[in-house]
């Protein structure tokens, strides 16, 4: 796989061209090229090329029902990959592409099956990163780009995701450092009579309906349970995943921190039970606590990691800040897996706007395992 650094701030350097003609050139004949958007990192391949499109699925260990988004640099390029662009399309293109938001259109037949998971209808979006939309030039101006993650993996945030996911699996990796927004972008399909959302993302409903007017939400997104099939076809599996079990704890914050800390109190003591079978107190042990500890996780704000005296505590960030607690997630999930946890506690993040789509993801992430105090 070869990678290669590229800036948003001087795409013009001939050196930097040389890098978008060489990915841009592996897209056309076929190959996948791994790059940044604002949103997550994309596994690009060219989008109306059945061939290379396919290829994709294999390198993500992907199930092929699930439809890829096709990325545009130009409005204009829209018409060929759909069959009629609705005047809400025209007003939300406007107002937020480039950016993340993807639209859902009735195919053309230039969008092969294997773009579209069969679908007759097709996911667009115009990214906001420029090496993104270099790129897109580049390769003729049609990107067919899922998350650049394993299947079932928390979506890339920066290149090294990437890299440790997908290398030996794709032909090239653009680094464009950490990525601004960190959730992947909001979805709303406009080929019913009223818009729905399908995928929460950082353009919420009310940006949308205060545009376009009512606006609805998917269903299958606000019931926990999976008995409601959601329209995306990704947003079926289990994702974002961390390998140790995730329990998402609701309330108010002090009494999240004093049941977490119970918890944790009560499962160290099962754990070194488990282990020493003598029925003492683990609390007498400081230095099988001390291991045992490292096996319990909990992923919290700034205000309250200090707050947890056992268990390996990560912080997303501050409360007030929901951007960057967007931004970290999907790191903060990966860094798990280095560690020795095997369960994670966490606390709930219903920021004012972005805390739609950060819990959508986060419950997620728990297989829907959540406390409400
Ligand atoms: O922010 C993003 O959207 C990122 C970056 C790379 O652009 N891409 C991304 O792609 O998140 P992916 O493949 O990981 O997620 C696409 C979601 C899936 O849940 C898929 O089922 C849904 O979009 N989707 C794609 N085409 C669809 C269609 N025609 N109808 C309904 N859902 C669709
Ligand atoms: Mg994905």
């Amino acid at each position: 796989m070869i990678i290669d650094k590229l800036s948003e701030e001087n795409l013009d350097k001939q050196q930097s061209r040389k890098i978008i003609k060489k990915a841009g050139d592996i897209l056309k004949k076929g190959g996948l090229v791994a790059f940044p958007t604002e949103t997550v990192y994309g596994l690009g391949a060219d989008a109306l090329n059945p061939e290379a499109a396919k290829k994709i699925y294999s390198a993500k260990g992907r199930p092929s029902d699930n439809p890829l988004i096709v990325h545009i640099a130009d409005f204009a390029d829209i018409k060929k990959i759909v069959e009629e662009v609705p005047d809400s399309a025209r007003i939300l293109a406007d107002k937020f592409w480039p950016g993340p938001l993807t639209m859902i259109l009735k195919k053309s037949a230039a969008v092969p099956d294997t773009t579209s998971g069969g679908l007759n209808t097709v996911a667009i979006r115009m990214p906001s990163n420029k090496i993104a939309l270099e790129l897109i030039k580049a390769s003729g101006g049609y990107i067919a780009a899922p998350s650049a993650n394993t299947s079932g993996k928390p979506s890339p945030t920066m290149a090294e995701h990437v890299a440790s996911d997908l290398d030996g699996r794709i032909d090239m990796l653009i680094d464009g450092g950490e990525v601004g927004i960190g959730l992947e972008s909001t979805i709303v399909d406009l080929t019913v009579d009223r818009p729905v959302i399908l995928r929460p993302g950082a353009i919420t409903q009310r940006m949308l309906s205060d545009v376009i007017g009512e606006v609805l939400i998917d269903e299958a997104l606000i019931k926990a349970d999976s008995t409601v099939r959601p329209k995306a076809p990704g947003m079926k599996y289990k994702h974002y995943a961390p390998k140790a079990q995730i329990t998402i704890i609701e309330g108010n914050k002090e009494s999240v921190v004093k049941y977490i800390n119970e918890e944790i109190s009560k499962k160290l003591q099962e754990m070194y039970e488990q282990e020493d079978g003598s029925g003492k107190n683990i609390f007498d042990n400081p230095l099988a606590l001390d291991i045992i500890e490292g096996r319990i996780g909990i992923l919290c704000s700034e205000e309250t990691k200090n707050l947890y005296p056992y268990g390996y505590a990560k912080s997303v960030g501050h409360y007030n800040n929901e951007e960057e607690i967007a931004r970290n997630l999907y790191a903060v999930l990966r860094d798990f897996d280095k560690t020795s946890v095997e369960i994670i506690y966490s606390e709930s993040f219903y920021t004012p706007n972005m805390g739609h789509a950060i819990m959508n993801r986060l419950l997620k992430a728990a297989g829907h395992h959540r406390i409400q105090l």
